[in-house]
């Protein structure tokens, strides 16, 4: 190819990649703006909690009762026990996929709850947090 060829090659090149480049950043940011926010979403997103509601008044109300005021069969998750300082959300995972050995109350073992998915479960939490956030258990001060 003769020198000047290449040269209009070489710009040719450089258009096509720049013009990749820049549909490239355009289809990222249309990606993320409509990308959903996944696992991180917080517990203030009200469809999250409305989703948790649904997910506790199936598996969880008849032990630790329907605005998680316990029962006869299972505590208060407003106790400042179970804060997120002292329990933190993976607590809430471990519970529900392996039970709970009894070691604060005596209620008896919380068994396994098998069936409901990562995102029944990030519910639920953000269910459960938004009731504690309600009654002000945010902190448990004997946990520091
Ligand atoms: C059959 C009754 C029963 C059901 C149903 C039940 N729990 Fe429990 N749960 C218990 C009891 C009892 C304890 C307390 C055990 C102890 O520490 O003495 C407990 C403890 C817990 C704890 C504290 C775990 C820890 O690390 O101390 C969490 C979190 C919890 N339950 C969440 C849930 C969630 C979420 C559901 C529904 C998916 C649920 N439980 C369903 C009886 C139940």
């Amino acid at each position: 190819m003769p020198p000047h060829r290449r040269r209009r090659r070489f710009r040719q090149v450089l258009l096509i990649a720049v013009w990749a480049l820049g549909v490239a950043a355009v289809v990222s940011v249309v990606v993320f703006a409509f990308s959903d926010t996944g696992p991180s979403s917080t517990p203030s997103d009200p469809e999250l909690i409305a989703a948790g509601a649904e997910v506790f008044a199936a598996n969880c109300a008849a032990c630790h009762g329907a605005n998680i005021e316990g029962t006869d069969s299972g505590p208060s998750l407003l106790d400042p026990i179970y804060a997120p300082n002292h329990h933190a959300d993976a607590a809430f995972f471990r519970a529900v996929r392996q039970g709970v050995v009894p070691h604060h109350w005596n209620f008896g073992p919380m068994p396994p709850r098998p069936g409901l998915s990562n995102e029944d479960i990030e519910a639920v939490v953000a269910f459960v947090r938004s009731k504690q956030a309600e009654a002000g258990v945010t902190f448990d001060p004997r946990h520091g």
